[in-house]
């Protein structure tokens, strides 16, 4: 008979195939550190790492990157997933999906597809995604309709495309997506890095959530909208990830397991390597993943705080990234002591503004050569 474990499963897992990815968006939420291609796990590693979480109880991979149709061996991966029983979804740019590349991989058992639009036009849309993409996306859009997938797009709302909030969910419809999911720019790797540019003012902040909220009853029964809130304005902590080691798991490009995206960069957290843990030792009895599970780490004022198990002390990214210690509560929380640190952000003058250098993302180059990075 099998060890009942004290700790409930996750049920989802974000497998990060690859940092590759021929974009450029100053938005990114992966690491500045990016794992190069000579680093990611094999074929092999990635079949078992299906098994292995469809084992503990997950039941829905995202399959996300960088582009993870770099992978050549994307379809066995589907596959694999599909064999353990796990429902994927490919998080994709639309770079490089073809009509047989799709079929491959709705053979192999995909499930639906999530694309990325930065926004509504061809010409603004292809300045935040730092290339010519918008085409491509809106073929990517039309074959995943033809293969009869259901399509949702991603959007990351940032100062540059807000006001047009409007029109990306008219493009939204007109693409024939079930969802659209409209994330304020969580900031984090990248997105941290270029946060003075991509701040928005609370007034634009303002006017898209009142056209969101026009548009949904607008839309009611045919089209999803999600509004992913924005962390820096309203004085209240997410309840990010649904808590630490919770209900989902992070499986980096060179098999290090993060219990978010945002993780790479805490201190004195070894995140376990699946090459050499199992993914029930890592996610059950791991220090990484116990580190901030459930309440009892909690200090300050979330320690008494009646919110304190529905949104878990907030993000310890964020807390780490604002005041270097992940163990504080999230100064997006207005009781929070280092609140005035994110107010300061939200309201203040924002010297670099449009005017200062962005940083776009680059890859290390690969030690093998091995990869076909464009970033
Ligand atoms: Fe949440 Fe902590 Fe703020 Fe309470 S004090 S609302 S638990 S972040
Ligand atoms: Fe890491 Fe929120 S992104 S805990």
């Amino acid at each position: 008979m099998g060890r009942v474990s004290a700790v409930a499963p996750p049920w989802a897992m974000l497998a990060e195939l690859t940092h590759s990815c021929p974009l450029h968006c100053s938005y990114c939420s992966n690491p500045v550190e990016l794992i190069a291609r000579d680093r990611e796990l094999n074929t092999g590693q990635w079949v078992r790492v299906m098994e292995d979480a469809a084992a503990i109880g997950v039941v829905h991979a995202h399959l996300s990157g960088g582009e993870p149709l770099l992978r050549p061996d994307l379809t066995a991966i589907v596959a694999a997933a599909a064999r353990a029983g796990v429902y994927t979804q490919l998080v994709t740019s639309g770079a490089g999906l073809t009509p047989a590349r799709l079929a491959e991989l709705a053979a192999a058992g995909l499930h639906s597809v999530q694309l990325s639009v930065q926004d509504a036009t061809a010409a603004a849309s292809d300045r935040i995604a730092g290339g010519r993409w918008f085409a491509t996306k809106e073929r990517a859009a039309a074959l995943v309709r033809e293969a009869d997938l259901p399509l949702g797009l991603n959007v990351v709302l940032h100062r540059h495309n807000l006001d047009t909030v409007g029109e990306i969910i008219e493009l939204g419809a007109s693409w024939g997506a079930e969802r659209v999911e409209l994330a304020n720019t969580q900031f984090y790797g990248w997105a941290m890095r270029n946060r003075d540019r991509l701040l928005p003012s609370r007034d634009q902040l303002r006017r898209a959530e009142e056209t969101v909220r026009a548009w949904r009853e607008r839309l009611a029964g045919r089209m999803e909208l999600i509004w992913v809130v924005p962390d820096y304005f309203d004085g209240v902590a997410k309840p990010c990830m649904g808590g630490w080691g919770a209900i989902s798991l992070t499986v980096a490009p060179d098999g290090r397991v993060l219990p978010c995206p945002g993780a790479y960069v805490l201190p004195g957290l070894a995140f376990p390597d699946v090459r050499e843990h199992s993914l029930r030792w890592i996610w059950e009895e791991s220090a990484a993943f116990n580190a901030y599970r459930g309440t009892a780490w909690m200090s300050g004022p979330c320690a008494g705080c009646a919110r304190r198990d529905t949104d878990f002390g907030g993000c310890r990214c964020q807390a780490y990234a604002l005041t270097g210690d992940a163990g504080r509560t999230d100064p997006a929380c207005s009781l929070s002591p280092d609140h005035h640190l994110i107010q300061a952000i939200a309201t203040g003058d924002r010297p670099g503004g449009d005017a200062g250098p962005v940083a776009n993302r680059r890859m290390p180059r690969a030690r093998s050569g091995h990869g076909g990075e464009g970033g």
